[in-house]
């Protein structure tokens, strides 16, 4: 395994955690947390069309804790099936939703609760009830069938998981033979010290889990991804408590990365 829990920590513990992170993020948006939130963040940091993300509710905006713009590494044409494989509340999939339109399905999986209330909300919100589907469940075991999606896309939360093997191996079992993953995530560019590595509340901000970067084509081809690459990198630390804390010394940054089942 890559990347091992904090000290003291097991799987369960460390996903508890986790998940009370964002159930707080889930109820109070602009409570005070280590990473940035909100459109204003997607649209200056992460390079989000605005014009596409008028047609949002802000329910599910407010809620946005991505890290990278996976919207910008490939195209989702209408009638795909996407899946968003930690969807939080939702501002990804529903752009996913606007794309595959009437004739396409974008299904969202989160494994907190307070994150799929506001999911749903946001899907009533928008008129996308009959696009959208959103289950409770966790990225290491999907809740979807083997072979049955086109993309999945994912934005700020491999790194929160202990197992990024058995992650990559699910994307790829449910994605359709030539199916894509357009992924953004946390990396660093050297190993963190074991003081980040060991920090539960680090790990939650979505800093202790991140994979250094050049550890991440190997995990994803041994999973049996044929092409990945990475596309594009985002300052998605720059202001926030995290940086003063420990970003700014240790090089970490937001990815976009593109990877391919093989047809
Ligand atoms: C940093 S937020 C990102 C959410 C969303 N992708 C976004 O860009 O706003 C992390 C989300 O991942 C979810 N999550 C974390 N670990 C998970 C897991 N193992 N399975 C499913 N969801 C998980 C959390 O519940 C939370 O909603």
């Amino acid at each position: 395994m890559a990347v091992k829990c904090p000290e003291g920590f097991d799987v369960e513990s460390l996903r508890e955690l986790v998940q009370e992170t964002y159930s707080s993020v889930a109820s109070d948006p602009n409570g005070d947390f280590h990473f940035h939130r909100g459109p204003e963040y997607a649209v200056e940091y992460l390079n989000y069309d605005r014009d596409e993300l008028s047609h949002i509710p802000d329910t599910a905006k407010a809620r946005f804790a991505g890290v990278g713009n996976p919207h910008l590494i490939g195209e989702i044409k209408e009638g795909m099936t996407v899946l968003d494989h930690a969807c939080g509340a939702g501002m990804d999939l529903l752009l996913a939703a606007r794309k595959v339109g009437p004739t396409g399905k974008a299904i969202g999986v989160d494994m907190t609760e307070g994150m799929r209330t506001f999911a749903k909300m946001a899907t009533e919100e928008a008129g996308l009830s009959d696009i959208v589907e959103i289950k409770e469940g966790v990225f290491e075991e999907l809740p979807v069938d083997d072979n049955s999606v086109d993309v999945v896309i994912s934005n700020g939360v491999v790194n929160l998981s202990p197992d990024k093997e058995k992650v990559f191996e699910e994307i790829f079992r449910v994605l359709k033979p030539g199916g894509r993953l357009f992924m953004s995530d946390v990396v660093v560019q050297r190993e963190l010290t074991l003081e980040a590595r060991s920090s539960p509340e680090i790990w939650a901000a979505c800093i202790g889990g991140a994979l250094p970067e050049k550890e991440l084509p190997g995990i994803c081809a041994a999973a049996g991804f044929n092409e990945n690459r990475i596309v594009q990198h985002f300052d998605c630390f720059k202001n926030t408590t995290a940086e003063v804390k420990v970003s700014k010394d240790l090089e970490i940054q937001g990815i976009n990365f593109f990877a391919q089942k093989p047809e």
